[in-house]
């Protein structure tokens, strides 16, 4: 997992090669070309997905709303599957699955199939049998991914799902042609940030130390980070097997507020965005409760680390594109927590890499 988790500046170029060149503004995906006018014509656009790449789909929800203007939703496969969803010729589904052999992934896929839809995949195993049933789509090119949990697929995942949403929003005539330039020239410099932020490692392995024997940590996040507050929960439960909680920051006085006390971690991903002054001041309502704060913020923060009882900072970038640096360190400490609880990463219990049967 270690491994993975430090391949992830170069899955990242691998996923955007022959795809972006801001300096040309080359900005190509064969497969959207080749349906183009679907894309441009889409009422809505519905992402299946489970575990880790479910979470990459709400990244994209944000990302084609956002730039594309197309309304999205999210769908668990399983979920999806079993009721009776309404689905008409004209949508588009995408179905992101890393292994691309998730059986309720490829269910869900057939169902949409057979309503007409037209279905997108986001695979990153080259001729598996949801990239075999799918009609168009663009793999993510991370390498083979041995560790059960996720983390390389993820962040592949995301990169290819942000060009896709910049693509659709390009075609769509929906986003400015400077916005569109200077994503691209954030995007590009992503895997020198993701090399950035993997250099925290030593730091957050001395958090770990402290919260390796919390019960329970709660993840909060806002708006492009609600998704990878949900990721960072899941990496700590699927390998350290310490309860947690990803929640939208916001939601938290409906409930989970309730659990905040002296012994309780919650990690606060707080980047410089347009919900920074929201998130600041949900850190102030952790604080209150005596909750421990974990804060991810941006490089060069000096308000949180003033709240913060541990600060961890990622190189500043596009709102958008933050997903892809603020889970870095939240990968990193769920394996430290992880290694220091003796447990095995690489092979957590009960959970497959592939889950081949419903
Ligand atoms: C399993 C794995 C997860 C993964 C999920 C979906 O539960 O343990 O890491 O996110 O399946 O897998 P997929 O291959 O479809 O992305």
């Amino acid at each position: 997992m270690l491994k993975e988790i430090f391949e992830q500046p170069r899955s990242i170029l691998d996923s955007m090669r022959g795809r972006l060149v801001a300096e040309t503004s080359h900005l190509v995906m064969a497969s959207v070309i080749e349906f183009e006018n679907k894309f441009k014509n889409a009422d809505r656009i519905i992402i299946v997905a489970c575990g880790t790449s479910w979470h990459a789909g709400l990244v994209a929800e944000y990302l084609i709303e956002e730039f594309a203007r197309v309304p999205v939703e999210v769908e668990y496969a399983s979920e999806f599957r079993y009721r009776n969803p309404i689905i008409k010729e004209g949508d588009i589904v995408i179905a992101i699955s890393q292994s691309g052999e998730t059986a309720d992934t490829l269910a869900a896929i057939e169902l949409a199939k057979s309503k007409g839809a037209m279905i997108f995949g986001v695979c990153n195993v080259v001729g598996s049998s949801i990239a075999r049933a799918t009609d168009a789509g663009a793999y993510t090119h991370a390498g083979p991914e041995i560790g059960v949990a996720s983390t390389k697929a993820f962040t592949a995942q995301v990169t290819v799902l942000t060009l896709l949403a910049m693509m659709i929003a390009e075609k769509r005539g929906t986003i400015e042609t400077s916005m569109l330039r200077q994503l691209m020239m954030e995007m590009e410099q992503i895997p020198a940030k993701v090399e950035r932020a993997l250099q925290l490692d030593t730091e957050i392995k001395v958090i770990s130390e402290i919260f390796k024997d919390a019960a329970n940590f709660l993840y909060l996040g806002r708006g492009f980070n609600f998704p990878v507050a949900l990721e960072g929960a899941l990496k700590l439960k699927e390998i350290s097997y310490i309860h947690a909680e990803g929640y939208p920051a916001a939601e938290m006085k409906h409930g989970p507020i309730a659990l905040i006390d002296a012994n309780m971690p919650v990690v606060v991903i707080a980047t410089k965005d347009s919900s920074y002054e929201k998130i600041v001041s949900n850190i102030q309502e952790v604080k209150a409760r005596k909750g421990r704060i974990i804060a991810i913020v941006t490089e060069g923060d000096t308000v949180i680390p003033e709240m913060a009882e541990f600060v961890i900072e990622v190189p500043d970038t596009h709102e958008a594109l933050t997903p892809l640096l603020s889970v870095i360190p939240l990968q990193l400490l769920s394996y430290h927590i992880a290694v220091m609880r003796g447990c095995n990463v690489d092979q957590p219990r009960n959970l497959a890499k592939s889950v081949t049967v419903e």
